[in-house]
């Protein structure tokens, strides 16, 4: 049976990731930039590895330019998240590209997010959370801008910070003070991992960020000992097995290792990365692991509780999530 309707949680969403295609030519064409290099014959985002796919993101991003755009943004993308069933969904938002790392800038920025946000949990039922993430190809002088943003903005709406971009960039140390910061402001930590690099990328990095989540953290499977080593902390993973399928790190569904990081006993969940840019939804998502594992209602349903329960919301919230859950 379909998955399409069930209720679902989702913990690793970039927001401009996200924008639907249709949706950037729109701005672009409102703003008289000429996007047409990034989109292929079909409409859809173009791109032929992981460096292309952060440089078409980065181009897209161009277009959004002021917080009305963003506004405008987290409407369209949480009617496609509400539309395949989640409920509750954190998303990564950089200051980077909101204003420039300029604190007042990125308050409003963050102001017509959470407007945005407000009003689809008014509409479609879904409930949205931010977590600034740092560029790590940007340098970590720029993170430490970047973090000081998000420690002067955290709260009950902003709960969590966190890293993304090229992993192959610099180590996991240079963003610690950054990571630091975060944490002392209050902010539940996150960091991208293990997607391209492999275990020692995962280790390093809960060593050096102390981190309680790990976006992908998939090639944590190549060494067995790190693999019990998140199980046994609970650490939990964010993974996004159609992107690491459509990014090219693993040739097809049956030789994700979800499965087997599952069943060594490491919280998994599951997300979308970049939707549009993966051609997926969490709806496909799941279905492609019914498929795939033969994962039934009763997997699926810990898979969401599992979520809930790392979600960086307060317990009302997440109390609230868990309901939503058990009704269905
Ligand atoms: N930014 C957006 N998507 C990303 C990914 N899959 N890995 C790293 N950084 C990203
Ligand atoms: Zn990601």
């Amino acid at each position: 049976m379909s998955q399409a309707a069930s209720p679902k949680v989702e913990l690793h969403l970039h927001l401009e990731g996200a924008a639907p295609p249709a949706f950037i030519r729109g701005l672009a064409s409102e703003k008289n930039v000429d996007l047409s290099r990034i989109f292929d014959a079909d409409g859809h985002y173009s791109y032929r590895d992981f460096t292309e796919f952060l440089r078409v993101y980065e181009a897209a991003t161009s277009v959004l330019q002021s917080p009305e755009d963003y506004y405008r943004l987290t409407r369209a993308v949480l009617s496609e998240s509400a539309a395949s069933g989640v409920v509750y969904s954190e998303t990564f938002l950089s200051p980077d590209f909101c204003g420039g790392r300029d604190l007042g800038a990125w308050r409003e920025y963050l102001h017509a997010i959470r407007t945005a946000a407000d009003e689809a949990t008014r509409d479609d039922g879904i409930t949205l959370r931010g977590i600034v993430t740092c560029i790590r190809h940007f340098g970590p002088e720029k993170a430490k801008q970047t973090a000081f943003c998000a420690a002067e903005t955290a709260g009950d709406w902003l709960v969590g910070f966190g890293i993304a971009g090229d992993e192959s960039v610099g180590e996991p140390g240079d963003f610690a003070w950054s990571f630091d910061m975060a944490r002392e402001a209050g902010l539940r930590l996150t960091a991208h991992a293990g997607e391209w690099r492999g275990p020692k990328g995962v280790a390093d990095t809960l060593d050096a960020l102390r981190v309680e989540r790990i976006g992908h953290g998939v090639r944590s499977i190549q060494d067995l000992a790190l693999v019990d080593r998140l199980a046994e902390d609970g650490i939990v993973l964010e993974v996004c097995p159609g992107s690491n399928i459509a990014l090219g790190i693993y040739p097809d569904w049956r030789a994700h290792p979800i499965e087997r990081l599952r069943e060594r006993g490491v919280k998994v969940t599951v997300s979308t990365d970049d939707p549009p840019f993966f051609h997926t939804t969490m709806a496909h998502e799941f279905d492609r692991l019914a498929d795939a594992f033969g994962w039934d209602d009763g997997d699926f349903a810990v898979l969401n509780r599992t979520a809930a329960e790392a979600a960086f919301c307060d317990r009302v919230t997440r109390d609230m999530i868990i309901k939503k859950l058990e009704a269905a």
